[in-house]
């Protein structure tokens, strides 16, 4: 069977002094991705490791490099999904954690919970071992962070009207025909402490089932959260909308319910994909097969053939 994998770097109006370096950033980590894949590795795995790899790029807003709340402090969510079996993990308002997407899948694997969050999931990370990262904030999010801070203006005006990056996420189908998604988020920048976006929810921020497909999604989190995005686009599929159609009809019920602008990754159990967005642009990546798909601008796609 065919692999596939799609991954995403955040939907927004992306600068032009960050366009070459998402666009870079995405294609190597849905290399590695793939390499998984190819090598034998399930869709969880290559999920896990592009999204702890766009964690580490500082360009993008999870991991190192992601956005700051109102206290000037970082707080990360994330979510991981296996479409065998519905198991699922996430932690929401986590500090210091440099991949949230590996704890999320410890709390998969390692616990009888499907979320841990805030205190709660700092300890468990504790407990097992995981290693605390105190150096998250970039110079850049600093300047930007002391520049905003200035404006009492709520997050949806924020996102809407700044440039920049949310969130990172990947879905993959291997070569067993399993499907997966992980996607993880610093938020929104200015959040109030404590905020949780639709990232790390089920259903929100991501969902993967082999009986309809893979998503992840990045956008405003409110306006996610009340459309639960990631099912919706998987409701239509379920309809027999493909993955492009399924994901444009609920980006733009979303636009029209909410008022609320975003992107999706999907990919279907028979390796049907799409990257779709609403906002001015959103980097993303794919490989199915020998041939790598990538894009930043809407209605633009390139195309590579793998060596
Ligand atoms: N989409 C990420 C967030 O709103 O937190």
């Amino acid at each position: 069977m065919k692999t596939a994998i799609v991954v995403h770097g955040g939907a927004w109006a992306i600068p032009d002094a960050l366009a070459e370096a998402s666009v870079a950033g995405v294609k190597a980590v849905v290399r590695a991705g793939d390499a998984v894949l190819k090598n034998g590795g399930s869709a969880l795995d290559a999920v896990e490791k592009a999204v702890s790899s766009l964690e580490d790029d500082p360009v993008f807003d999870a991991g190192h490099g992601a956005v700051l709340n109102t206290d000037g402090e970082v707080e990360l969510d994330s979510i991981i999904m296996d479409g065998k079996t519905l198991a699922t993990g996430a932690v929401s308002s986590v500090r210091n954690i440099a991949n949230p997407v590996r704890l999320a899948r410890a709390v998969m694997e390692k616990t009888e919970h499907v979320m841990l969050t805030d205190r709660g999931a700092n300890m468990f990370a504790e407990r097992i071992g995981f290693p605390a990262a105190h150096d998250l904030v970039t110079e850049l999010e600093r300047k930007e962070w002391e520049h905003y801070k200035k404006y009492v203006v709520g997050v949806k005006e924020l996102f809407n009207s700044q440039w920049g990056h949310d969130t990172v996420g990947a879905v993959a189908l291997d070569s067993f025909g399993n499907v997966a998604c992980a996607t993880s988020t610093g938020g929104i920048r200015n959040k109030m402490v404590g905020r949780v976006g639709d990232s790390p929810i089920i259903g929100s921020g991501g969902y993967a089932d082999n009986r309809s497909g893979a998503v992840s999604c990045t956008g405003h989190g409110e306006s996610i959260l009340k459309v639960t995005l990631a099912r919706l686009i998987l409701f239509h599929m379920e309809q027999g909308k493909s993955a492009a159609v399924a994901a444009d009809t609920s980006l733009q019920y979303m636009g029209e319910r909410v008022q609320g602008g975003g992107g999706a990754i999907v990919v279907s159990p028979t390796g049907d994909w799409a990257a779709r967005f609403t906002t001015p642009r959103m980097a993303w990546a794919s490989v199915k097969g020998d041939v790598l798909c990538y894009g930043l601008n809407p209605d633009e796609e390139f195309k590579e053939m793998l060596k």
